[in-house]
């Protein structure tokens, strides 16, 4: 029986955080799914790691898009041996004055984003991740654990900590771990695109301990230990690669 060749499935891995994932799991020698709405910078991730990333063009926040990354893997022959759900970001803020409807749209723009990006990704792939002990890596942030003043954003991340609890109970019974990892400021992403000028540098290095910001490569590193053969006892945490800007975590 020829044996399963598994991948890694990271969503958002065009850019920023996923980007650094899907690197460093590729050249770990993982064989790496990376998914995302806009084909080309996942095109060209593909081509820089041939035959070690694989894409999917998809928007996640839909039943349909994580259906299609599930139906990828099954056609082509890969089990799961994980998913980094690294899709997300600010959603457009309602303004000061705005009424209840924008409000709500505001909300429910940031759960889409933050929260329907990982579930249904998570849920699409869970078979597939039972099957072969897979393991979770949920994007969250600092803002979950201490706020953002960005609306929704902080609230959302906080709402995918107790669904991995959860989750890391599920998969704990086949083998598998479930996480968080809520990285503090990391400005070299698209996450912070048209926000950053050096008085936001500044200020955002000047709340950690270390006094400078994070980098991708530091998170990505991180997620790929809980990732790796060393990973398999931690489940069920919340990680915060932050630079000491939230303590005990
Ligand atoms: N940068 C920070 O300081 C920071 C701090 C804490 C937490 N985070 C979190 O880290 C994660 C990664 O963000 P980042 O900083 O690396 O920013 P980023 O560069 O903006 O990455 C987000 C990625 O998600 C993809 N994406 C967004 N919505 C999607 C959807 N519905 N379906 C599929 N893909 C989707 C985007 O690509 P497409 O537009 O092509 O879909 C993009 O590549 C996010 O969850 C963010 O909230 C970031």
């Amino acid at each position: 029986m020829p044996v399963m060749t598994r991948t890694v499935v990271v969503s958002g891995g065009g850019s920023g955080i996923g980007r650094a994932v899907a690197i460093t799991l590729a050249e770990g020698a993982s064989h790496v799914t990376v998914v995302g709405r806009r084909t080309g910078p996942l095109e060209a991730l593909a081509e820089a790691h041939p035959g070690t990333i694989d894409l999917v063009t998809a928007d996640v926040s839909t039943p349909d898009g994580a259906r299609r990354v599930a139906d990828h893997l099954a056609s082509s022959g890969h089990g799961c041996a994980g998913v980094v759900a690294a899709a997300g970001g600010l959603s457009p803020r309602h303004a000061p004055g705005d009424g209840l409807a924008e409000v709500e749209a505001g909300w429910q723009a940031a759960f889409r984003s933050n929260v329907l990006t990982a579930v249904l990704l998570v849920e699409a792939l869970t078979p597939a991740l039972r099957d072969a002990s897979g393991r979770v890596v949920l994007l969250s942030s600092v803002a979950a654990l201490r706020g953002s003043g960005a609306g929704p954003y902080g609230a959302m991340k906080s709402a995918l900590h107790a669904w991995m609890f959860d989750l890391a109970r599920d998969l704990g019974h086949h083998g598998g771990t479930a996480n968080a990892v809520a990285p503090g400021f990391v400005p070299d992403t698209e996450f912070w695109a048209g926000r950053l000028d050096d008085d936001v540098i500044r200020r955002k290095s000047l709340e950690t301990l270390v006094g400078r910001p994070g980098t991708t490569h530091e998170v990505a590193s991180l997620i790929a230990w809980l990732l790796g053969p060393d990973g398999g006892w931690v489940t069920g945490q919340i990680l915060s690669p932050n630079g000491g800007s939230v303590l005990g975590r």
